[in-house]
């Protein structure tokens, strides 16, 4: 990527810098991608990052929202987003997050338990009208990724249970104020092996057909998002390949006549435009290694601390053709706070500006105000 270093010089160190260009290109591969499907429909997981000027190209695009609670659906209305391509889904849902999005009509609930169809069906009846809704089904797939961002398997919170599935339509039939509509599914995020997600389809097909036994015919297949980065080689794949990412689909999953297939895309969309930009703080001598302590920290993007996530580090005003080899760590109080081990990067000296790579999706939006630090700004 080439990076307006001169600018970045003037500016006060870390923030996120957004590559309008790239996330142009990566919606329009999306949108011609899915266009050779009339079915396909494509929302934008807006966990992923809901930076104002980001919505604000997503929805230029066309694309949906998929939210997962109530501030999103502000953040998603406020961007101009209409509500019938607003899909809410959650674990768990407040009641002003449901009076939310029945007030304003949006295109579905995800729904995750009875317990929740109940409510939303009482607070349908007091607010005199019907939610859309979609079951969240849990169809025990194993995405082999971090076991944290892993959402499929039997033992996870997520989603209803297969063999308790006609049990909750059965439930359904006996509501007034919920209409079911589809089938939802998420498997999980950063998927790199696209065989979860053949294996997803087969599923589905199958627990269509006992649906449909039931009576039951659905609008909508949801199934999530999931598609995964090349955190390791962000020049070389800037742009997920969505083409063999929807032709499995197009080729596993058996759709009805008129049904729509919905995705939920947030990494996919916005990981490689984003880059966390730092200054080198110290050069600092260990025992046996030498630390690059930057000004940019676990508060600002935590991925590594958590999910030991790695983001391909990159010196960006260097002039030295040498190269060290460091530990590149962040300012705050915790072992933790480490972004790399024995990183062999061009030779630098306080003052040098680092770009930590592909932190478009899931890095801004889970900074935090650690050490009494502020969120990072955007910078387009
Ligand atoms: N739909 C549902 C129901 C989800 O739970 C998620 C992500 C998505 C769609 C979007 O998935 P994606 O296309 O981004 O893989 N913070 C973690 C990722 C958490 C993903 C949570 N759910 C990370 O930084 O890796």
């Amino acid at each position: 990527m080439n990076f307006p270093v001169s600018k970045f010089r003037t500016l006060q160190t870390p923030f996120y810098y957004y590559d309008r260009r790239l996330l142009e290109a990566t919606l329009d591969t999306i949108n011609k991608e899915a266009s050779r499907y009339p079915a396909f429909r494509v929302h934008y997981a807006v966990k992923a990052n809901v930076d104002s000027t980001l919505l604000e190209i997503v929805r230029q695009s066309g694309l949906g929202c998929d939210c997962v609670s109530g501030w999103e659906i502000q953040a998603c209305l406020k961007a101009g987003f209409q509500p019938d391509k607003i899909v809410y889904a959650g674990v768990g849902k407040s009641d002003w997050e449901i009076r939310l999005g029945l007030e304003q009509g949006i295109a579905c609930f995800n729904v995750e338990s009875v317990a929740e169809l109940e409510v939303i069906d009482q607070l349908a009846a007091e607010a005199g009208t019907t939610a859309r809704v979609a079951l969240r089904v849990n169809p025990n797939v194993d995405a082999h990724t971090h076991k944290y961002i892993t959402t499929g398997l039997s033992e996870n919170k997520f989603g209803i249970a297969m063999e308790m599935l006609p049990s909750v339509i059965a439930k359904i039939k006996t509501l007034s104020h919920v209409t079911l509509i589809g089938l939802h599914f998420h498997i999980g995020s950063q998927l790199l092996k696209l065989d979860p997600f053949t294996m997803l389809c087969a599923r589905i097909n199958k627990l269509q057909d006992e649906v449909e036994a039931q009576g039951i015919r659905l609008r909508t297949i949801n199934v999530g998002g999931g598609l995964g980065c090349d955190y390791d080689a962000p020049d070389e794949n800037p742009i997920p390949d969505f083409a063999d990412f929807f032709a499995i689909y197009a080729d596993h999953l058996r759709l009805r006549e008129g049904q729509e297939l919905h995705f939920e895309l947030g990494r996919s969309v916005v990981c490689q435009c984003g880059s966390l930009i730092a200054r080198v703080l110290y050069i600092k001598e260990g025992v046996n290694k030498k630390f690059m302590i930057l000004d940019a920290g676990m508060s600002d993007l935590i991925r590594p601390a958590l999910y030991q996530a790695h983001h391909k580090i990159e010196v960006l005003t260097s002039d030295s053709s040498e190269v060290t080899r460091y530990d590149v760590v962040g300012p705050i109080c915790e072992s933790s706070d480490c972004f790399g081990e024995n990183e062999l990067l061009p030779t630098a000296r306080r003052g040098d500006l680092v770009a930590l790579r592909s932190a478009g999706a899931y890095g801004q939006i889970m900074a935090s105000n650690y050490n009494c630090r502020p969120i990072p700004p955007s910078i387009w």
